[in-house]
Protein backbone atom coordinates (compact mmCIF):
# COMPACT_ATOMS: atom_id res chain seq x y z
CA UNK A 1 0.00 0.00 0.00
CA UNK A 2 1.76 3.53 -0.55
CA UNK A 3 1.25 6.05 1.91
CA UNK A 4 0.21 9.10 1.29
CA UNK A 5 2.44 10.81 4.03
CA UNK A 6 5.06 10.31 5.96
CA UNK A 7 5.06 10.79 9.85
CA UNK A 8 6.71 13.52 11.51
CA UNK A 9 7.82 12.93 15.49
CA UNK A 10 7.22 16.52 16.32
CA UNK A 11 8.58 16.47 20.34
CA UNK A 12 8.05 14.73 23.53
CA UNK A 13 7.65 16.08 27.23
CA UNK A 14 6.81 13.90 30.14
CA UNK A 15 5.90 14.46 33.74
CA UNK A 16 6.48 12.72 37.19
CA UNK A 17 4.35 13.29 40.52
CA UNK A 18 6.54 15.22 43.04
CA UNK A 19 5.54 12.38 46.31
CA UNK A 20 8.90 9.94 45.65
CA UNK A 21 8.16 6.67 47.07
CA UNK A 22 12.10 4.80 48.22
CA UNK A 23 13.05 1.51 48.75
CA UNK A 24 14.00 2.59 52.59
CA UNK A 25 10.17 3.78 52.77
CA UNK A 26 8.67 0.34 51.10
CA UNK A 27 10.72 -1.26 54.23
CA UNK A 28 8.68 0.41 56.28
CA UNK A 29 5.10 -1.03 54.81
CA UNK A 30 6.19 -4.80 53.77
CA UNK A 31 8.81 -7.18 55.24
CA UNK A 32 11.44 -6.77 52.12
CA UNK A 33 14.80 -4.40 51.86
CA UNK A 34 16.71 -2.29 49.86
CA UNK A 35 18.86 -4.82 49.03
CA UNK A 36 16.08 -7.42 47.57
CA UNK A 37 14.59 -5.01 45.89
CA UNK A 38 17.60 -3.31 43.78
CA UNK A 39 19.23 -7.17 43.54
CA UNK A 40 15.70 -8.73 42.28
CA UNK A 41 14.70 -5.66 40.01
CA UNK A 42 16.92 -2.33 39.52
CA UNK A 43 14.96 -0.17 41.40
CA UNK A 44 15.33 2.74 43.87
CA UNK A 45 12.74 4.84 44.09
CA UNK A 46 9.23 5.38 42.50
CA UNK A 47 6.89 8.87 42.13
CA UNK A 48 3.21 8.36 43.25
CA UNK A 49 0.44 10.69 42.00
CA UNK A 50 -1.31 12.67 44.84
CA UNK A 51 -5.43 11.99 45.90
CA UNK A 52 -6.44 15.15 44.20
CA UNK A 53 -4.23 14.09 40.93
CA UNK A 54 -5.56 11.61 38.35
CA UNK A 55 -3.89 10.06 35.28
CA UNK A 56 -5.44 13.28 33.19
CA UNK A 57 -3.97 15.53 35.50
CA UNK A 58 -0.48 14.37 34.64
CA UNK A 59 -1.12 13.23 30.99
CA UNK A 60 -2.08 17.33 30.72
CA UNK A 61 1.70 18.37 32.07
CA UNK A 62 3.30 16.28 30.06
CA UNK A 63 1.67 16.91 26.52
CA UNK A 64 2.21 20.65 27.53
CA UNK A 65 5.38 20.09 27.32
CA UNK A 66 5.40 17.94 25.03
CA UNK A 67 3.61 20.97 22.29
CA UNK A 68 5.90 23.19 23.83
CA UNK A 69 8.85 20.74 22.57
CA UNK A 70 7.11 20.36 19.32
CA UNK A 71 6.24 24.19 18.87
CA UNK A 72 2.25 23.07 18.22
CA UNK A 73 -0.68 24.77 20.02
CA UNK A 74 -3.38 22.38 21.17
CA UNK A 75 -5.95 23.90 19.03
CA UNK A 76 -3.71 22.28 16.01
CA UNK A 77 -4.09 18.96 17.19
CA UNK A 78 -6.76 16.81 15.38
CA UNK A 79 -6.62 13.46 17.45
CA UNK A 80 -5.77 12.46 20.83
CA UNK A 81 -4.73 8.78 21.90
CA UNK A 82 -4.23 8.12 25.74
CA UNK A 83 -2.49 4.47 26.22
CA UNK A 84 -3.55 3.59 30.08
CA UNK A 85 -4.71 0.71 31.81
CA UNK A 86 -5.40 3.02 34.79
CA UNK A 87 -7.80 5.42 33.67
CA UNK A 88 -9.48 8.45 35.84
CA UNK A 89 -12.51 6.68 35.48
CA UNK A 90 -14.01 3.61 33.20
CA UNK A 91 -15.99 5.93 31.42
CA UNK A 92 -15.73 8.44 29.93
CA UNK A 93 -12.24 8.17 28.47
CA UNK A 94 -8.84 9.73 29.80
CA UNK A 95 -8.63 11.26 26.63
CA UNK A 96 -12.18 12.95 27.13
CA UNK A 97 -10.74 14.71 30.48
CA UNK A 98 -7.31 15.46 28.77
CA UNK A 99 -8.76 16.99 25.80
CA UNK A 100 -11.10 19.07 28.37
CA UNK A 101 -8.23 20.43 30.24
CA UNK A 102 -6.30 20.95 26.86
CA UNK A 103 -9.04 23.47 25.89
CA UNK A 104 -10.09 21.22 22.77
CA UNK A 105 -13.32 20.63 21.43
CA UNK A 106 -14.59 18.47 18.78
CA UNK A 107 -11.89 16.34 17.62
CA UNK A 108 -11.79 12.75 18.30
CA UNK A 109 -10.26 11.57 21.24
CA UNK A 110 -9.64 7.78 23.00
CA UNK A 111 -7.99 6.03 25.14
CA UNK A 112 -6.19 2.87 24.30
CA UNK A 113 -5.69 -0.46 26.57
CA UNK A 114 -2.66 -2.60 25.68
CA UNK A 115 -1.02 -2.58 29.48
CA UNK A 116 2.82 -2.11 29.11
CA UNK A 117 2.92 -2.25 25.32
CA UNK A 118 0.34 0.04 24.95
CA UNK A 119 2.63 3.32 24.12
CA UNK A 120 3.54 1.26 21.24
CA UNK A 121 0.20 0.08 20.15
CA UNK A 122 -0.64 3.56 19.73
CA UNK A 123 2.22 4.43 18.07
CA UNK A 124 1.42 1.64 15.53
CA UNK A 125 -2.29 3.21 15.08
CA UNK A 126 -1.11 6.95 14.85
CA UNK A 127 1.09 5.63 11.87
CA UNK A 128 -1.63 4.52 10.44
CA UNK A 129 -3.79 7.45 10.71
CA UNK A 130 -1.59 9.67 9.74
CA UNK A 131 0.04 7.44 6.52
CA UNK A 132 -3.54 7.31 5.38
CA UNK A 133 -4.33 11.06 5.58
CA UNK A 134 -6.88 10.80 7.97
CA UNK A 135 -5.45 12.94 10.55
CA UNK A 136 -2.60 15.26 10.68
CA UNK A 137 -1.32 16.54 13.92
CA UNK A 138 -1.97 13.93 16.83
CA UNK A 139 -1.31 14.02 20.57
CA UNK A 140 -0.43 10.49 21.96
CA UNK A 141 -0.05 10.49 25.65
CA UNK A 142 1.22 7.00 27.68
CA UNK A 143 -0.13 8.25 31.34
CA UNK A 144 -0.34 5.85 34.17
CA UNK A 145 -0.90 5.92 38.09
CA UNK A 146 -0.18 2.28 39.09
CA UNK A 147 -0.03 3.03 42.62
CA UNK A 148 -3.17 3.53 43.04
CA UNK A 149 -4.29 -0.08 41.93
CA UNK A 150 -1.68 -1.42 44.06
CA UNK A 151 -2.18 -3.80 47.19
CA UNK A 152 0.15 -2.49 49.66
CA UNK A 153 0.12 -5.72 51.39
CA UNK A 154 1.56 -7.94 48.66
CA UNK A 155 5.33 -7.56 48.49
CA UNK A 156 5.29 -9.38 45.11
CA UNK A 157 3.68 -6.43 43.52
CA UNK A 158 3.92 -3.05 45.63
CA UNK A 159 7.66 -2.68 44.81
CA UNK A 160 7.46 -2.40 41.06
CA UNK A 161 4.80 -0.10 39.84
CA UNK A 162 5.35 3.83 39.93
CA UNK A 163 3.24 6.95 38.69
CA UNK A 164 4.28 8.89 35.27
CA UNK A 165 3.26 10.28 31.94
CA UNK A 166 4.76 10.86 29.06
CA UNK A 167 3.83 12.60 25.34
CA UNK A 168 4.62 12.84 21.69
CA UNK A 169 3.26 14.82 19.21
CA UNK A 170 3.17 13.44 15.49
CA UNK A 171 2.76 15.07 12.10
CA UNK A 172 2.02 14.12 8.89
CA UNK A 173 4.79 15.13 6.15
CA UNK A 174 5.72 14.72 3.02
CA UNK A 175 9.30 13.22 3.96
CA UNK A 176 10.32 10.03 4.71
CA UNK A 177 8.30 8.58 7.75
CA UNK A 178 10.22 9.43 11.23
CA UNK A 179 8.08 5.81 12.56
CA UNK A 180 10.35 3.58 9.97
CA UNK A 181 8.57 0.49 11.13
CA UNK A 182 6.06 -1.03 13.91
CA UNK A 183 5.63 -4.83 15.01
CA UNK A 184 2.94 -5.80 17.43
CA UNK A 185 1.75 -9.23 18.93
CA UNK A 186 -0.68 -10.64 21.66
CA UNK A 187 -1.64 -13.41 23.15
CA UNK A 188 -4.58 -13.86 25.46
CA UNK A 189 -3.92 -17.01 26.68
CA UNK A 190 -1.27 -15.71 29.35
CA UNK A 191 -4.07 -13.17 30.62
CA UNK A 192 -4.16 -14.91 33.91
CA UNK A 193 -0.53 -14.46 34.94
CA UNK A 194 -1.07 -10.39 35.01
CA UNK A 195 -4.19 -9.01 35.80
CA UNK A 196 -6.64 -6.30 37.69
CA UNK A 197 -9.92 -8.87 38.04
CA UNK A 198 -12.14 -6.65 39.62
CA UNK A 199 -14.34 -3.87 38.55
CA UNK A 200 -14.93 -5.35 35.23
CA UNK A 201 -18.40 -7.39 34.32
CA UNK A 202 -16.79 -10.65 35.14
CA UNK A 203 -15.88 -9.08 38.76
CA UNK A 204 -17.85 -5.98 39.32
CA UNK A 205 -17.45 -4.29 42.03
CA UNK A 206 -19.05 -5.50 45.33
CA UNK A 207 -17.93 -5.35 49.24
CA UNK A 208 -16.38 -9.05 48.38
CA UNK A 209 -14.18 -7.73 45.53
CA UNK A 210 -12.77 -5.24 47.88
CA UNK A 211 -11.89 -7.68 50.58
CA UNK A 212 -10.54 -9.74 48.57
CA UNK A 213 -8.34 -6.74 47.36
CA UNK A 214 -9.31 -7.91 43.24
CA UNK A 215 -8.77 -3.88 42.29
CA UNK A 216 -5.55 -4.31 42.48
CA UNK A 217 -2.82 -5.74 40.35
CA UNK A 218 -1.90 -9.42 40.63
CA UNK A 219 1.01 -10.83 39.06
CA UNK A 220 2.74 -14.40 38.90
CA UNK A 221 5.91 -12.59 38.45
CA UNK A 222 8.05 -15.07 37.43
CA UNK A 223 6.14 -16.73 35.07
CA UNK A 224 6.02 -13.29 33.45
CA UNK A 225 9.54 -12.67 33.85
CA UNK A 226 9.89 -16.22 31.72
CA UNK A 227 8.10 -15.45 28.84
CA UNK A 228 8.99 -11.68 28.64
CA UNK A 229 12.43 -12.10 27.91
CA UNK A 230 11.87 -14.18 24.31
CA UNK A 231 8.84 -11.91 23.29
CA UNK A 232 11.29 -8.89 23.41
CA UNK A 233 13.58 -10.44 22.03
CA UNK A 234 11.73 -11.52 19.04
CA UNK A 235 9.60 -8.16 18.66
CA UNK A 236 13.06 -6.24 18.80
CA UNK A 237 14.45 -8.58 15.60
CA UNK A 238 10.63 -7.96 13.68
CA UNK A 239 10.99 -4.36 14.29
CA UNK A 240 14.27 -4.35 12.67
CA UNK A 241 12.96 -6.54 10.38
CA UNK A 242 10.34 -4.49 8.81
CA UNK A 243 12.30 -1.27 9.07
CA UNK A 244 15.37 -3.02 7.06
CA UNK A 245 17.92 -2.07 9.60
CA UNK A 246 20.43 -4.20 11.98
CA UNK A 247 20.93 -4.21 15.66
CA UNK A 248 24.62 -1.63 14.44
CA UNK A 249 22.33 0.78 13.24
CA UNK A 250 20.19 1.66 16.03
CA UNK A 251 21.93 4.03 18.73
CA UNK A 252 19.67 3.63 21.77
CA UNK A 253 17.40 0.72 22.50
CA UNK A 254 14.58 1.41 24.93
CA UNK A 255 12.84 -1.63 26.86
CA UNK A 256 9.79 -1.40 28.91
CA UNK A 257 10.91 -1.01 32.41
CA UNK A 258 9.68 -3.46 34.29
CA UNK A 259 13.07 -5.40 35.72
CA UNK A 260 16.38 -4.76 35.40
CA UNK A 261 16.97 -8.28 34.72
CA UNK A 262 14.94 -8.69 32.26
CA UNK A 263 16.81 -5.68 30.24
CA UNK A 264 20.11 -7.50 30.90
CA UNK A 265 18.61 -11.04 29.64
CA UNK A 266 16.83 -9.00 26.41
CA UNK A 267 20.56 -7.57 25.77
CA UNK A 268 22.32 -10.87 26.39
CA UNK A 269 20.11 -12.51 23.70
CA UNK A 270 20.26 -9.58 21.38
CA UNK A 271 23.93 -9.47 21.80
CA UNK A 272 24.27 -5.64 22.44
CA UNK A 273 26.10 -4.10 25.09
CA UNK A 274 23.70 -3.07 27.95
CA UNK A 275 25.53 0.66 26.89
CA UNK A 276 22.94 0.49 24.35
CA UNK A 277 20.31 -0.06 26.51
CA UNK A 278 18.38 2.88 28.01
CA UNK A 279 17.64 2.38 31.55
CA UNK A 280 15.56 4.84 34.54
CA UNK A 281 13.59 2.42 36.27
CA UNK A 282 16.08 2.83 39.47
CA UNK A 283 13.87 6.60 39.01
CA UNK A 284 10.64 5.43 38.05
CA UNK A 285 9.89 1.75 39.06
CA UNK A 286 7.22 0.20 36.31
CA UNK A 287 4.63 2.50 34.71
CA UNK A 288 3.44 0.84 31.94
CA UNK A 289 2.26 2.33 28.69
CA UNK A 290 4.10 5.48 30.20
CA UNK A 291 7.90 3.80 30.14
CA UNK A 292 9.14 4.27 26.80
CA UNK A 293 7.67 7.58 26.08
CA UNK A 294 9.03 9.05 29.41
CA UNK A 295 12.48 6.65 28.55
CA UNK A 296 12.93 8.21 25.39
CA UNK A 297 11.68 12.14 27.00
CA UNK A 298 14.88 11.99 28.90
CA UNK A 299 17.49 10.15 26.72
CA UNK A 300 15.99 13.45 24.02
CA UNK A 301 16.63 15.86 27.19
CA UNK A 302 19.81 14.55 28.00
CA UNK A 303 21.71 14.55 25.24
CA UNK A 304 21.85 10.31 25.17
CA UNK A 305 19.93 11.09 21.64
CA UNK A 306 20.28 13.50 18.97
CA UNK A 307 18.35 14.74 15.74
CA UNK A 308 18.40 12.07 13.54
CA UNK A 309 19.39 9.03 15.61
CA UNK A 310 18.10 5.75 15.54
CA UNK A 311 16.35 4.16 18.43
CA UNK A 312 14.10 0.76 19.19
CA UNK A 313 11.43 0.83 21.61
CA UNK A 314 10.69 -2.68 22.76
CA UNK A 315 7.70 -3.68 25.13
CA UNK A 316 6.02 -6.62 26.62
CA UNK A 317 2.97 -6.50 29.54
CA UNK A 318 -0.34 -7.58 30.30
CA UNK A 319 -2.45 -9.79 28.01
CA UNK A 320 0.28 -10.82 26.98
CA UNK A 321 1.17 -8.24 24.38
CA UNK A 322 4.31 -7.09 23.44
CA UNK A 323 5.52 -5.20 20.00
CA UNK A 324 8.69 -3.00 19.17
CA UNK A 325 9.35 0.08 16.91
CA UNK A 326 11.98 1.78 14.97
CA UNK A 327 11.94 5.14 15.41
CA UNK A 328 14.05 8.39 14.37
CA UNK A 329 14.06 11.04 16.75
N1 LIG B 1 11.07 -8.61 49.42
C1 LIG B 1 11.64 -9.72 49.92
N2 LIG B 1 11.32 -10.96 49.51
C2 LIG B 1 10.42 -11.06 48.53
C3 LIG B 1 9.78 -9.95 47.95
C4 LIG B 1 10.14 -8.68 48.45
N3 LIG B 1 9.61 -7.55 47.96
N4 LIG B 1 8.93 -10.37 47.00
C5 LIG B 1 9.01 -11.70 46.98
N5 LIG B 1 9.90 -12.13 47.89
C6 LIG B 1 10.29 -13.48 48.21
C7 LIG B 1 9.27 -14.49 47.75
O1 LIG B 1 8.25 -14.62 48.72
C8 LIG B 1 10.11 -15.74 47.63
O2 LIG B 1 10.31 -16.29 48.90
P1 LIG B 1 10.22 -17.88 49.10
O3 LIG B 1 11.33 -18.43 48.25
O4 LIG B 1 10.42 -18.02 50.56
O5 LIG B 1 8.87 -18.25 48.61
C9 LIG B 1 11.46 -15.20 47.14
O6 LIG B 1 11.47 -13.80 47.48
C10 LIG B 1 11.69 -15.35 45.66
O7 LIG B 1 10.54 -14.91 45.00
P2 LIG B 1 10.41 -14.99 43.47
O8 LIG B 1 9.02 -14.58 43.07
O9 LIG B 1 10.93 -16.31 43.01
O10 LIG B 1 11.45 -13.85 43.04
P3 LIG B 1 11.93 -13.48 41.61
O11 LIG B 1 13.38 -13.60 41.53
O12 LIG B 1 11.11 -14.11 40.52
O13 LIG B 1 11.60 -11.91 41.58
C11 LIG B 1 9.99 -10.42 40.67
C12 LIG B 1 10.27 -11.47 41.70
C13 LIG B 1 8.53 -10.00 40.76
C14 LIG B 1 10.87 -9.20 40.96
C15 LIG B 1 10.33 -10.96 39.26
O14 LIG B 1 9.74 -12.23 39.09
C16 LIG B 1 9.86 -10.07 38.16
O15 LIG B 1 10.30 -8.94 38.04
N6 LIG B 1 9.00 -10.57 37.28
C17 LIG B 1 8.52 -9.82 36.16
C18 LIG B 1 7.56 -8.85 36.63
C19 LIG B 1 7.21 -7.84 35.60
O16 LIG B 1 8.05 -7.34 34.95
N7 LIG B 1 5.93 -7.58 35.45
C20 LIG B 1 5.44 -6.61 34.59
C21 LIG B 1 5.62 -7.02 33.17
S1 LIG B 1 5.01 -5.80 32.19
Amino acid sequence: MNNKYGVKILGTGSYFPEKILTNADLVKIVETSDEWITTRTGMKERHLSAKDEPTSDIAYKASIEALKASNVKPEEIDLIIVATITPDMLTPSTACFLQTKLGIKNIPVFDLSAACSGFVYALAVAKAFIEVGLYKTILLVGSEELAKFTDWTDRNTCILFGDGAGAMVLRACNEPSDILSVYLGADGAYAGLLDLPGGGTRNPATHDTVNEKMHAIKMLGKDVFKAAVPKMVFAAEKALEFAAKKLEDIKLFIPHQANMRILEAVAKKLEISMERVFVNLHKTGNISSATTITALDEAIKTGRLVKGDLVELVVFGAGFTWGAAVIRV
